[in-house]
């Protein structure tokens, strides 16, 4: 039985640990052979494959980025479609796939599925969005990177008795500002899913200044004011046309700095929280998914990917998992802001 695993969407610390740990339970303990798909459903769709085993897996877990390469090529477009890809695979002896993706890929994956392809999917997403899984790997990775940067952020704000405003990852939730804001001491926490006026930021801010030099302020890059109602829109679309994000940072900085008179630079840190060596945490909980991805390709759990439900390894349903957005909370909101105002 050969499997063809590939990894598709945006890359995401820990995607490696994945590969190393379904190649090497899948050869040393179901018998399992391997081969990668470049650059995600691009390789499948074109039959660019490389060679999987326990050799080319070696150290990787500890690697960023993917060995396989990923893209965001839609397998149904171009010279895709389900019968080019059953004939690919057929050519090439393979049985079954192994998609690690987000939303967009186990969409694909579900659709495939559906139309009588083998295909067992890992969800992978640094923002934790998923609401079928309690942690997805990368996130705690992210967390780390942006902690990291605002330790340091604090440091030259308070030297020049500045507000600093950092920009983490998250279009639709807050999960990465939530958790690097908490364990940074931020004094003001900003995600999509709590509507904040301007008035109240500037307040919180005032305040952070009062008691000390150099109130933090993280922001999802999803995150609008409501005073502001044109949300993303009004930046319009990309190279690629799609929405650009980000840049709310930078328009919130100049805003402060006018109504409360205090200085306040902008970071958007961006790519550098989706790039690195996994932290450990990472590198287990992608090992296990790895790990039992292979066993449910041994177990024909077709149609279904890995999850995490506590500490435990579940299976959930392609069409369970899809379209759920984990949100936060508002009892987890509230816990953080006890550290503002
Ligand atoms: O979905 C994960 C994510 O990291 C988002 O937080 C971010 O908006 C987006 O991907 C960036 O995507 P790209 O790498 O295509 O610019």
């Amino acid at each position: 039985m050969t499997i063809g695993i590939l990894t598709s969407g945006g890359d995401c610390p820990g995607l490696n640990a994945v590969i190393r740990g379904a190649v090497l339970r899948g050869t040393e303990i179901n018998g399992q052979d391997f081969v990668g798909f470049r650059d995600g459903w691009r390789g499948v769709v074109t039959s660019d494959i490389i060679e999987l085993n326990r050799g080319t897996v070696r150290g990787i877990a500890k690697q960023g980025g993917t060995i396989l390469g990923t893209s965001r090529t839609n397998p149904f477009e171009g010279s895709g479609g389900v019968e080019a890809i059953k004939r690919n695979m057929a050519e090439r002896g393979i049985d079954s796939i192994i998609a690690i993706g987000g939303e967009g890929t186990l969409a694909a994956a579900k659709r495939l599925t559906d139309a009588g392809l083998k295909i067992v999917g890992v969800p992978k997403t640094v923002d934790n969005d998923l609401d079928a899984t309690d942690y997805t790997f990368g996130f705690d990775t992210a967390v780390q990177i942006a902690t990291d940067a605002m330790d340091r952020l604090r440091t030259t704000g308070e030297a020049h008795s500045r507000c600093m405003v950092a920009e983490v990852m998250g279009r639709h939730v807050g999960w990465i500002a939530l958790h690097s804001g908490m364990a940074a001491g931020a004094h003001v926490i900003l995600i999509p899913e709590q509507k904040t006026s301007i008035d109240q930021i500037c307040d919180w801010v005032q305040k952070a200044f009062d008691r000390g030099r150099g109130p933090l302020v993280v922001v999802a890059e999803g995150f609008m004011p409501d005073t502001m109602d044109d949300p993303h829109s009004e930046r319009g679309l990309d190279a690629f046309g799609r929405p650009r994000l980000g840049g709310i940072g930078e328009r919130l900085a100049p805003i402060i700095e006018e109504r409360t008179g205090i200085e306040t630079r902008a970071t958007t840190l961006g790519h550098i929280q989706r790039g690195g060596v996994p932290t450990a945490f990472d590198r287990v909980l992608a090992t296990r998914l790895g790990m039992a991805v292979s066993d449910a390709v041994r177990d024909e759990r077709w149609g279904r990917m890995v999850a995490l439900h506590g500490t435990n390894i579940a299976h959930v349903d392609f069409s369970e998992a899809l379209g759920k957005l984990k949100t936060v909370p508002q009892d987890r909101y509230d816990e953080a802001a006890v550290l503002f105002g």
